[in-house]
């Protein structure tokens, strides 16, 4: 069992908070420095499960700040869905913001059995339901959808059917997962409701945004992180090298998130 404990030397919470949202350009998306980024909290997780990286913490900000200065402009607590849940850090970040009903999906059980223990571990509520994507939570609707899919290009498009990789391996062009929570993700929407999704710029976040608006969604990419390659992609370099989408002595990742909203009717 890991215990992954917040670092220190990080600067407070609403410093990227604050950058997400009242610093927002009126298009464009912010520059979130690695200065900004920090836990939000203590994560428990079992063996094989997704350990929560700077993806994580950078779409837990942007989650947070959506949560508390938009809400959700209803008169019932705003229901919130993480597909892919992992640990469940999202979920238990988006259960933590007053008047919140959170779900968390994932295909995984050691996934689930750990975020069940980090939310009780930080005295949250969340439900979690096993499965795949939206298939769990068929017919019904959330205010907010929150995703950290597997994302990242893999040898070949075969996903994994179990084990470690299947949190990150995501297809040839690792828009496998990806895909499929833009193309699932409206069909469980309120309207008005949005989703917030973290990839990389190695998946080509232009086409995540033409594929929303395909499915009818405004969309844009509202936050983007550099950061240095961590072990996987460090051993996909070459990978990344030979298919174009990385120069041969690049050894950093931007990561980009993307808010799309479904219209309301
Ligand atoms: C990159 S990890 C993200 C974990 C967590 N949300 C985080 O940000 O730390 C992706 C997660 O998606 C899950 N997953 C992969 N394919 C899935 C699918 N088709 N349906 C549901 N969950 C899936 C994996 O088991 C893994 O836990």
């Amino acid at each position: 069992m890991t215990t992954v404990a917040p670092e220190p030397r990080r600067t407070r919470a609403s410093t990227v908070t604050a950058t997400a949202t009242e610093n927002r350009p009126a298009t464009g998306a912010v520059t979130v420095p690695a200065t900004a980024i920090r836990p939000h909290h203590r994560v428990f997780r079992v063996p094989g499960v997704y350990p929560v990286q700077r993806d994580t913490w950078l779409l837990a900000d942007v989650l947070r700040a959506e949560l508390t200065d938009h809400g959700c402009g209803v008169d019932r607590p705003c229901r919130v869905l993480e597909l892919g849940a992992g640990a469940g850090a999202l979920s238990v970040v988006a259960a933590g913001v007053p008047c919140t009903e959170v779900t968390a999906v994932d295909l995984s059980r050691r996934a689930l059995f750990s975020t069940r223990i980090n939310a009780a571990r930080h005295g949250r509520r969340v439900r979690t339901r096993r499965g795949d994507l939206t298939a769990p939570v068929a017919g019904e609707r959330f205010d907010v959808v929150v995703s950290n899919p597997p994302y990242v290009p893999a040898a070949t498009d075969d996903l994994p059917s179990h084990g470690w990789a299947r949190a990150f391996d995501g297809g040839r062009d690792g828009r496998a997962v990806l895909d499929r929570v833009c193309d699932e993700a409206p069909d469980v929407l309120t309207e008005g409701g949005r989703l917030l999704v973290v990839h990389s710029a190695f998946n080509d976040p232009a086409l995540t945004v033409a594929r929303l608006q395909t499915r009818g969604l405004s969309a844009e990419v509202v936050a983007r992180h550099e950061h240095p390659y961590g072990p996987v992609l460090t051993a996909r370099s070459d990978l990344l090298r030979e298919r174009g989408l990385a120069t041969a002595d690049q050894r950093t990742e931007e990561l980009v998130v993307v808010r799309a909203v479904r219209p309301a009717a």
